[in-house]
């Protein structure tokens, strides 16, 4: 018998007595009515292979993949696996210096996943192998309790907007500018509504990220300093659950009601060694043509 426990009255909940290795259909169904109510669940004490875990997510949905990624990302797994570590090929840890360990600094940017797809990552499922003792936690944003809480005259401004997204937007702000211009997975931008509603419950989430480069049809300050308070606005002490690592737990969360970043710690004495898989989203693709225009009032009110 599975048994859920809330980590917070209304955001995050642990369940325990699945194994996922071995989910019936039965089990599947129960992680996803409590991923409605709790948007980010909690699953101690796993044992996963790569192959396990895929195979898990798999069946929540299509697996999102990272083979189109730059070599920065593509690390030696299966190509619907992603790496989260700070392990280089020969199992140390990597350098201070090292080009992917600073490239993994935009996880501590406040994100969802994939943002900048096309097709958004759904649920995200990472499962600590190894796990830090000291930070390195995962923080998690509710972001139906961010558009609840947010003041009328807000919501009236950013109901409608539109947001432009890209891979390039976290990177450019940790100071990288050396883009493969080449690579269409790399500089495409794709633009998602601000304001969505989640089609099992109808409540409406906020759809912010660090791939929020900027608001369609609002002079770039304006919508930068909107998102950034937003973002400020979503991410208060009051909507954030903070998730302490240990071995084994699979953490599944759904990237269309929050938002999640990773928390500093010693990576040099340390090692994180996490596995990640993702589900897609295309009920939250992103929106197609160019038709989109700001009101007057809403710039001036933004800006
Ligand atoms: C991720 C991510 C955060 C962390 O894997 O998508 O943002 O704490 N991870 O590692
Ligand atoms: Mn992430």
């Amino acid at each position: 018998m599975a048994t859920t426990t809330p980590l917070t009255p209304a955001f995050a909940a642990r369940i325990e007595g699945i194994d996922a290795a071995r989910a019936s259909k039965a089990d599947v169904a129960f992680i996803r009515e409590a991923l409605i109510a709790h948007c980010v669940i909690v699953l101690p004490g796993q044992a996963l292979d790569g192959d396990q875990q895929a195979d898990f997510a798999a069946k929540f949905g299509q697996l999102d993949s990272y083979s189109q990624m730059s070599g920065d990302y593509a690390r030696g797994m299966r190509k619907d696996l992603l790496q989260v570590s700070n392990l280089g090929e020969d199992g140390k840890p990597v350098a201070a210096g090292d080009r992917r360990r600073l490239l993994d600094m935009g996880n501590r940017f406040w994100h969802t996943d994939a943002s900048f797809k096309a097709v958004p990552a759904h649920l995200s499922m990472l499962y600590g192998i190894t796990v830090t003792s000291e930070g390195g936690e995962t923080q998690f944003a509710d972001m139906r309790a961010a558009w609840d809480s947010l003041d009328p005259d807000r919501r009236e401004l950013v109901e409608g907007l539109v947001a432009e997204h890209s891979s390039t937007t976290a990177r450019r702000a940790l100071g990288f500018d050396d883009f493969d211009a080449t690579n269409p997975a790399i500089t495409g931008r794709v633009t998602h509504d601000l304001v969505r509603v989640l089609p099992e419950t109808g409540r409406k989430t906020l759809y912010l990220s660090a791939h929020a480069d900027h608001i369609v049809g609002m002079p770039k300050p304006a919508g930068r300093m909107l998102l950034a308070e937003l973002t400020e606005h979503a991410t208060g002490p009051g909507n954030v659950y903070t998730h302490t690592w240990h071995q084994g737990d699979l953490v599944i969360w759904d990237n269309r009601c929050s938002m999640h970043r990773s928390c500093r710690y010693r990576a040099d004495r340390e090692t994180r060694h996490f596995r990640r898989a993702s589900t897609t989203a295309p009920e939250f693709a992103a929106r197609t043509g160019s038709d989109i225009s700001v009101p007057a009032w809403k710039i001036e009110a933004a800006a």
